[in-house]
């Protein structure tokens, strides 16, 4: 990082080089992930940082590596951005063992999020499974932001037992919210638990959808994709406006190294997010 010292305006033309941030606040979701809220160094680059809901960056720790990850906050947050991370590895892993007050670095944002504008006028139905809510929560962050543009709004978030459900603090405060129709399920119960029981594709049975009206949204683990796909084609849902993220390893984020192949595409670039219509043609994607 020669000649990157803090504050210092990057004038450097590689793709590869990353900017600084510093964190500035740590909140403990679970055992294994951590929210962490980073706010740009350089003011050139914070004035400049846009970015659309269900895009990554590739953050940095220096002497240690890189590691995609999806931006948590909606794009109005300006100069600052929110990381949901699980401890997972080499990167995730020093990430969690950083305080409030040191730097790290990114590089981004890459990739096609959601279609937020076309989106707009319709309701909406994201569906998440574990730290699928990551990218999701940008999106449902960024639809509570202009709240007014949007129909009805169903969140069905499922995790394997309640104390891996993530943002449960803001989420429990949610249910009683008549904007937002949040329904949170689990696999496995304890004694703490008041909310559904079962795999996330069980809550369609308690919801109504307008088919010609509504957009999907689905992250979570791969297994899961096939089935809630299912319920949404069941309520007659167009492929067209039914939306997945997918991770795929990822190197470069910046469509050079070949690693995140999704049939013909690259899910750094023409992804991660991509229609269930254009998921459909990519060979091995679902
Ligand atoms: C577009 C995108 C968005 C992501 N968003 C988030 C996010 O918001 N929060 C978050 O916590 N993580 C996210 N991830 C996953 C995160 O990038 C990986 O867990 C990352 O590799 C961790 O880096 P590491 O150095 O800590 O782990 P490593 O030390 O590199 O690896 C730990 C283990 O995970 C395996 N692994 C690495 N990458 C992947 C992958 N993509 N899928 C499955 N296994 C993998 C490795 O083989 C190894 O076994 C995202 C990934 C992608 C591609
Ligand atoms: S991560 Fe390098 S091509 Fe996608």
């Amino acid at each position: 990082m020669s000649g990157h010292e803090e504050g210092h305006v990057c004038s450097c033309a590689t793709p590869y080089h990353p900017w600084q941030a510093r964190i500035t606040s740590i909140i403990d979701l679970t055992e294994k992930e951590k929210l962490f809220e980073l706010r740009i160094i350089d003011a050139d680059v914070r004035e400049n940082f846009t970015f659309d809901s269900g895009q990554f960056i590739e953050l940095s720790l220096f002497g240690v590596g890189e590691a995609p990850v999806s931006i948590s906050s909606a794009p109005s947050k300006q100069g600052f951005i929110e990381l949901c991370v699980r401890n997972s590895g080499d990167v995730t892993g020093a990430l969690h063992r950083k305080q409030c007050g040191d730097v790290v670095g990114l590089r981004g944002p890459y990739g096609r999020g959601f279609p937020f504008e076309e989106m707009k006028g319709h309701d909406i139905l994201l569906v998440a499974g574990g730290l699928g809510i990551a990218p999701l929560k940008s999106l449902i962050n960024h639809i509570h932001d202009e709240r007014h543009e949007f129909g009805t709004v169903t969140i069905l978030y499922g995790s394997r037992n309640p104390s891996e459900v993530l943002f449960r603090q803001q989420f429990d405060m949610w249910k009683h919210r008549d904007d937002f129709n949040l329904i949170l399920t689990v696999d496995q119960p304890d004694e703490t638990w008041d909310g559904e029981v079962g795999l996330v594709t069980k809550l369609f049975d308690r919801i109504d959808v307008n088919p010609d009206n509504t957009y999907g949204a689905i992250c979570g683990p791969p297994v899961m994709y096939k089935y809630v796909i299912e319920e949404m084609r069941k309520k007659q849902m167009d492929v067209d406006r039914i939306y997945v993220s997918f991770e795929r390893r990822m190197k470069c984020g910046v469509g050079k190294c070949g690693h995140c192949g999704v049939g013909h595409q690259y899910a750094c670039t023409d992804g991660p997010v991509f229609s269930y219509w254009e998921a459909m043609n990519l060979q091995g994607a679902i």
